[in-house]
């Protein structure tokens, strides 16, 4: 079911159709390839916006035919009382669909109360079944607080999606062990291509472990693989093992999916931007406290859309020399080029 509103297109014909809300830059992990660093710089607490903006705000994209919202972080189940935010959109009755990304950590305590206040499916995000390299990779020793998550949502009857950031040397060795896991749980897996986001300042091409690859690694385990049909604009692309288990691939990287974008974010102090790429975002939170109306903000947004031409992986797929897309001193400058900062 859709909300009925006609979306916006940009100028490239893609509608505003889905809109990730971080609810804060803060996270309890330092996942190597989003988090690598020692030090970082959070957003002052005065500029975050409060769950009632957020309300407000989310209000203004839903007009303009949005229907799909993602909360993301940082790590969203750091925000005190997520909850109540879940359960004020949750009563739009224009959201399709309403969706958390999550790192898992604190997600036991938190799985029920969500479910309750009407977020409908969970995306766990696990790089590894294995305690050690869980600590080596995160710099955490949280695996069981996961894994403990994960069993949680489904006791809420959350439907569970997991990503894995596939790093080559890292994790790549663990892929058909974490289908096997995600099958016996019923939870669908995305096998996410090593991205060069802004904050992946460790990245370089060698640690890429393409689409292709992953699926030789797993036909050799599984036997032959099929492509399932096309998808709805959604990043992963998915296939089904001979006993009909179901899993993705997000090849953002080496075959990036821009032509199909139909995302833009807003961060946890209210800056929207429609590319994961995008250098620059529109400060609604600003326009919001200085009391611009919901109307002129509707238009403003509008107008953005409209003259969106992002293609910000296919840009980088073109780039001849590839290193981290975004160097350190720039997101110490800036930390809204933070991937961490801008929702995964
Ligand atoms: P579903 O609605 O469950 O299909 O969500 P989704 O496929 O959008 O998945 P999710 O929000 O879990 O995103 C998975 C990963 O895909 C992200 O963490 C990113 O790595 C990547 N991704 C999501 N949106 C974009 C995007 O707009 N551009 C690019 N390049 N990558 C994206
Ligand atoms: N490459 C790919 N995905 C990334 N994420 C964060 N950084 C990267 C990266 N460099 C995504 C992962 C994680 C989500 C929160 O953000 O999917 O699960
Ligand atoms: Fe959309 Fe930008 Fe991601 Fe391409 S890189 S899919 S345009 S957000």
């Amino acid at each position: 079911m859709s909300s009925g509103i006609d979306p916006i297109n940009d100028a490239l014909g893609r509608p505003l159709r889905a809109l990730r809300i971080s609810v804060t830059d803060r996270c309890n992990l330092r996942c190597a390839y989003c988090m690598p660093e020692d030090e970082y710089t959070w957003l002052p607490r005065a500029e975050i916006l409060t769950f009632e903006e957020i309300a407000a705000l989310t209000d203004i994209f839903l007009a303009l035919g949005v229907d799909k919202l993602r909360l993301t972080g940082g790590e969203p189940l750091l925000r005190h009382d997520l909850a109540q935010l879940v359960g004020l959109l949750a009563t739009r009755p224009a959201i399709r669909d309403l969706a958390l990304t999550t790192n898992g950590v604190l997600l036991a305590e938190h799985a029920q109360p969500l479910a309750v206040a009407g977020l409908q499916r969970i995306t766990v995000s696990l790089d590894t079944l294995r305690p050690d390299r869980f600590e080596q990779l995160s710099r955490r020793p949280d695996l069981p607080g996961v894994l403990a998550g994960i069993q949680a949502a489904r006791a809420a009857a959350l439907a569970v999606k997991i990503n894995t950031v596939v790093m080559r040397g890292v994790n790549d060795d663990e892929l058909a062990d974490l289908l096997d896991w995600s099958r016996s749980l019923n939870a669908e897996i995305r096998f996410i291509e090593y991205m060069d986001v802004g904050g992946a300042t460790r990245w370089s091409p060698d640690s890429v472990v393409p689409k292709d690859e992953i699926l030789a690694r797993l036909s050799g385990r599984f036997g032959k693989i099929e492509p399932l049909p096309t998808r709805d604009r959604a990043p992963a692309e998915r296939f089904a093992l001979p006993d009909g288990t179901t899993f993705g691939i997000i090849a953002s990287t080496t075959e990036p999916f821009c032509g199909d974008c139909d995302r833009s974010r807003l961060t946890a102090d209210g800056r929207w931007y429609t590319c994961l790429y995008s250098l620059v975002g529109l400060d609604l939170k600003s326009s919001l406290r200085s009391g611009v109306s919901p109307s002129q903000l509707q238009s403003a947004i509008l107008n953005a859309w409209r003259t969106r031409t992002d293609r910000g992986a296919e840009d980088r797929l073109a780039q001849r020399e590839r290193g981290p897309f975004v160097p350190l001193t720039a997101l110490r400058r800036d930390v809204h080029l933070e991937m961490h900062t801008r929702g995964g």
